[in-house]
């Protein structure tokens, strides 16, 4: 996967409370393009793999029950410097500390249940779009 991309997962709380129509337009209107994109729900074995970097951390349990409880929006995004403003545009991980306008601050209900994922570097976002995807569901 070429370094001008990120992966992004819309959480089962954002879902859930119906804000996937709203969450994909703020990402496209920030110049995000979309090379992959599903509807789709991780497994508590998919989960505990996705986050296994987590593994040691107190919430971890809690992470993967919250993540692989209903369906999420998987997507791969396509942008210069798409790691960097793509988390930037999500806001901070607690929506508590979240910028004014980001997506947590719109839409996210607490730390645990934060509405969007982004991947945290160029190496992250390659392994994690080809967890969700393969070669022909990128476009
Ligand atoms: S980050 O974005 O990786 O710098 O944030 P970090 O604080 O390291 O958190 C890693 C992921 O764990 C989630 N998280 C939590 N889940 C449940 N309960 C608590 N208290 C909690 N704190 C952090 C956080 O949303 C990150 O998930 P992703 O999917 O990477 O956003």
């Amino acid at each position: 996967m070429a370094t001008n991309r990120t992966f992004t997962m819309i959480k089962p709380d954002a879902v859930e409370n119906g804000h996937i129509g709203a969450i994909l337009e703020k990402i496209t209107a920030a110049g995000f393009r979309i090379v992959a994109l599903k509807l789709t729900q991780m497994t508590v074995a998919d989960a505990q793999e996705f986050y296994a970097v987590h593994s040691e951390r107190p919430f971890f349990g809690e992470l993967v029950e919250f993540m692989s409880r209903g369906p999420i929006v998987a997507a791969i995004l396509e942008k210069e410097n798409a790691v960097e403003d793509f988390r930037t545009l999500i806001g901070a991980t607690n929506p508590a500390d979240a910028a004014e306008g980001t997506i947590r601050k719109l839409y996210a209900t607490s730390v645990g249940e934060n509405a969007v994922h982004g991947s945290d570097s160029d190496e992250n976002a390659a392994i994690e779009g080809v967890f969700h995807f393969s070669g022909r569901e990128m476009f």
